[in-house]
């Protein structure tokens, strides 16, 4: 595997596979792997004949500068895991290689509403920074496809949009959130909950789970009150618990029918910020017919 920070060694080695003709895969990532992160690698490798891995804890996606510090990294566990799951190259950007004209290089994308709700709301600017860095890794690799975790649920509907509005030629393929064994969504963050924080934190994902029998029988605007009850009953605190349409991530009101409604959540654990959703199929019954 190689191990580059260069951005002119990357398009050295990537120019070389294009021209074998090689199916390139890509798999953004901010390090701190763990085995969410791994499935979009064996997936890309399963399916191209090259997989890129990247490895930047991207700061102008960073709200909060306590986040940002706090942030775990860990270069020598990532580039181990990685080789053992057959990554062909991880690219290690110092900053100036992503922002060669300092972060306020920045081509500005208008994500419309999808920037103004839930993670836009509460994480203002973070996605503009999302879009920003994933552009910059496409133009530098220019991939035949991009491996994206459905646990950011929001973050594959905004780089969705980037493709599509700028005509990008790269397949986005979204991933199945990978959990832990009582639910917990894995998550880099996770290492930093306590252990009391630890034991309650899988409250998220339950909740989830009631919310898609809740739904059946109740208007969405209870069910929000009731989930947001049960997180904070736990000890989390919720920033939102949001029903929304899947591909608009517009929020849902009562008596709406829908095929498939996606509930997302966000919730800090002492401290923690941790995320989560889950895609519910026949969604809102309640007041139909
Ligand atoms: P990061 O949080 O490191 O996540 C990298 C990728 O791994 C994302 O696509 C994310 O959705 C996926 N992922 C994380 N946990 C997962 C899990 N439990 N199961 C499945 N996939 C999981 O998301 C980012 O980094 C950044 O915003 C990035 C896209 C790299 C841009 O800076």
């Amino acid at each position: 595997m190689d191990v580059i920070e260069k951005g002119s060694e990357l398009c050295e080695i990537i120019q070389k596979w294009k021209r074998a003709g090689k199916r390139i895969g890509f798999v953004p990532t901010m390090g701190a792997l763990h085995r969410g992160h791994i499935a979009l690698i064996e997936k890309s490798v399963k399916q191209c004949d090259r997989t890129v891995c990247s490895v930047f804890v991207n700061p102008t996606q960073f709200n909060d500068p306590n986040d940002l510090e706090n942030y775990p990294r860990d270069i020598d566990g990532d580039v181990d895991m990685l080789r053992k799951a057959g990554c062909d190259l991880v690219f290690f950007p110092g900053e100036r290689e992503i922002y060669p004209n300092g972060r306020e290089y920045t081509l500005n994308f208008d994500l419309g509403r999808l920037d103004g709700v839930m993670e836009g709301e509460f994480r203002p600017g973070h996605f503009r920074g999302v879009a920003q860095v994933v552009h910059r890794f496409l133009e530098l690799i220019e991939p035949d496809a991009i491996y994206m975790g459905l646990k950011d649920f929001q973050q594959v509907v905004v780089v969705n949009k980037l493709i599509k509005d700028l005509g990008l030629k790269v397949d986005l393929v979204p991933v199945e959130t990978v959990r832990e064994a009582d639910g917990l969504a894995m998550s880099s963050r996770n290492i930093r909950l306590s252990s009391e924080m630890r034991k309650r934190a899988p409250v998220i994902f339950q909740t989830l789970m009631d919310c898609s029998k809740w739904i059946k029988t109740h208007p969405v605007e209870e069910v929000r009150e009731m989930a947001l009850k049960q997180i904070r009953e736990r000890g989390l605190e919720p920033e939102y618990f949001e029903l929304a349409a899947p591909e608009s991530l517009l929020p849902l009101n009562s008596g709406m029918v829908r095929d498939k409604v996606v509930a997302c959540v966000a919730a800090k654990a002492g401290g923690v910020r941790l995320i989560d959703n889950l895609v519910i199929k026949q969604g809102v019954c309640y007041f139909a017919g």
